[in-house]
């Protein structure tokens, strides 16, 4: 479809954003046609309207300092977990396993993100974190999902959210490696939106003379996005293909977490049990200093308090009823949740107002008086985001809507963040926490092995440490080893 400069042209201008277009007339017709296209899937309007909304809300905040609102940590009884009751986990699993064999349940991959931090060119999840398999997150992943369909006899649909700089090449790895041998038709591609960068005054910025400076929105991008019909790039919305497969929980994830539990039947569980509208994963924070953010009530809402939102004191506060000393505020966001399918419709429509979160960033652009390229030593505008969790304020505090659950962190958070050898959160802590914890499976499991062995077990044959009996009273063999099946992991026994 041909899109008309005037049209455009008068569409920014009403905005007060027609300097995007200073530079048309000098450039090659198919340059000119691909900024017209650029220009024409974004609304200047609503640029100017979350910028005013988000300046505003971040304005306030900081006039009010930190500690200004009231906080307080969940109420009591209000965060179960699943190892101090272990009966009750059980049935949990049960009622998640029955979701999934009914064909109620879908899990949504966030996978947006650029990944700057680990500085891999590749999208995150195509990462080798040098497991002995030599397997990416993205086949851990779906391996997981196999074998929970065989555990519960049912099929989960993956809705995998990317964005325009992750979209390309991570269709193309699934494709190459033929989707981990999993049913193409159960795995949907989706981006999240995009939004401008934008000066400190909210103008727009050229990235080059032919097109505008974008980042993707955030991660709380999904809520959007999942509505969008624009999104899939095959003109249905991912929430429409939802319903039309009668799909009525979902399980939303990190792409960089190694050890993320995908389509955890417990925590589905859980969260229907309490008939929740949403539920968040958390897990114990230790240390005050740690840079987690925690569950919380913010304002009487729910909410995740940064640590740069807390004060020394709170954070610093122990639980006075608690026998282990436990921090008052130690519910640290690990980024997944639980959606009930009428959330996410009602939710969909709230995302359009809420308040972006603004990162001062140095943005490279083109000067619009020289022409010439620009690459600020300080920063010099903003990128604005929605976070994942911008839409626990929306649930009623009163009722059970907002489902929390503490899991172990040892066996469900490791992620992967920074490059490598930074130490803390890159892919070596990730490698090492994967292996301690089918080590800490296989002994459990009654397996011995000397210091220095290490196991690697295919998700296709455990998923969370089950059918591993094969390995009571026995020793595993010296060496590092990859275990693809039940005949491999016999081989291994001495
Ligand atoms: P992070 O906020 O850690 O960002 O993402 P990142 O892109 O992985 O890394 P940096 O900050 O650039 O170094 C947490 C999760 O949210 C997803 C990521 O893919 C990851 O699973 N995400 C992040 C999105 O899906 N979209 C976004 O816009 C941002």
């Amino acid at each position: 479809m041909t899109v008309s400069y005037q049209a455009i042209y008068d569409r920014y201008a009403a905005a007060g954003q027609e300097h995007v277009l200073k530079f048309y007339d000098s450039l090659s017709s198919d340059e000119q046609s691909s900024l017209l296209q650029q220009l024409d899937s974004i609304d200047p309007e609503h640029v100017n309207h979350i910028y005013k909304l988000s300046v505003s809300a971040d304005a306030d905040a900081r006039a009010a300092g930190p500690g200004a609102a009231s906080v307080e940590p969940p109420p009591p009884g209000s965060v179960n977990n699943p190892y101090d009751n272990p009966n009750k986990a059980a049935e949990w699993r049960q009622q998640g396993l029955d979701a999934i064999q009914q064909g109620k349940v879908g899990i949504i991959l966030l996978a947006g993100g650029q990944g700057t931090r680990l500085g891999s060119s590749e999208p995150k999840g195509c990462y080798d974190i040098g497991l002995p398999s030599g397997k990416s997150l993205f086949q851990l992943q779906a391996e997981r999902i196999a074998k929970l369909q065989k555990l519960a006899k049912g099929t989960l649909p993956w809705y995998i959210m990317t964005s325009g700089p992750t979209r390309k090449a991570t269709e193309a790895f699934f494709e190459k490696k033929n989707y981990f041998g999993l049913d193409k038709q159960n795995v949907v591609f989706f981006n999240q939106g995009v939004l401008p960068a934008l000066t400190n005054d909210g103008k727009i910025f050229l990235d080059t003379k032919a097109s505008v400076a974008v980042a993707p929105d955030g991660n709380g991008g999904i809520y959007a996005a999942l509505r969008s019909t624009s999104a899939t790039g095959q003109g249905f919305s991912i929430i429409s293909d939802m319903k039309k497969r009668g799909v009525q929980h979902l399980y939303a994830y990190c792409v960089d977490n190694c050890l993320a539990r995908v389509g955890d039947p417990v925590f589905l569980g859980y969260c229907i049990s309490q008939s929740a509208q949403c539920g968040t994963k958390v897990v114990k924070k230790l240390d005050p200093t740690e840079s987690v953010g925690v569950v919380a009530l913010k304002d009487k809402k729910w909410n995740v308090i940064e640590y740069s939102e807390i004060s020394k004191e709170l954070s610093e506060a122990r639980d006075p009823n608690s026998n282990s000393n436990d921090l008052l505020f130690r519910a640290a966001n690990i980024a997944n949740h639980f959606y009930d399918i009428s959330f996410l419709d009602r939710i969909g429509e709230e995302s359009s107002s809420m308040a972006y979160h603004i990162a001062r960033k140095k943005i490279a652009h083109v000067d619009l008086e020289s022409g010439q390229t620009v690459k600020p030593e300080k920063p010099n505008g903003m990128k604005l985001e929605l976070f994942i969790f911008d839409v626990l304020p929306y649930l009623d505090p009163s009722t059970s809507e907002h489902a929390i659950l503490e899991v172990d962190r040892k066996a469900e958070f490791s992620p992967l963040k920074n490059a490598p050898g930074t130490g803390s959160d890159d892919p070596q802590t990730s490698r090492r926490d994967l292996l301690a914890l089918q080590k800490k499976w296989l002994v459990d499991s009654g397996a011995s092995m000397d210091d220095g062995t290490e196991v690697e077990l295919s998700p296709l044959l455990s998923y969370a440490g089950e059918d591993l009996e094969a390995v009571k009273g026995r020793k595993i063999k010296q060496g590092s080893h990859n275990v693809e099946s039940q005949e491999q992991l016999e081989q291994l026994l001495a």
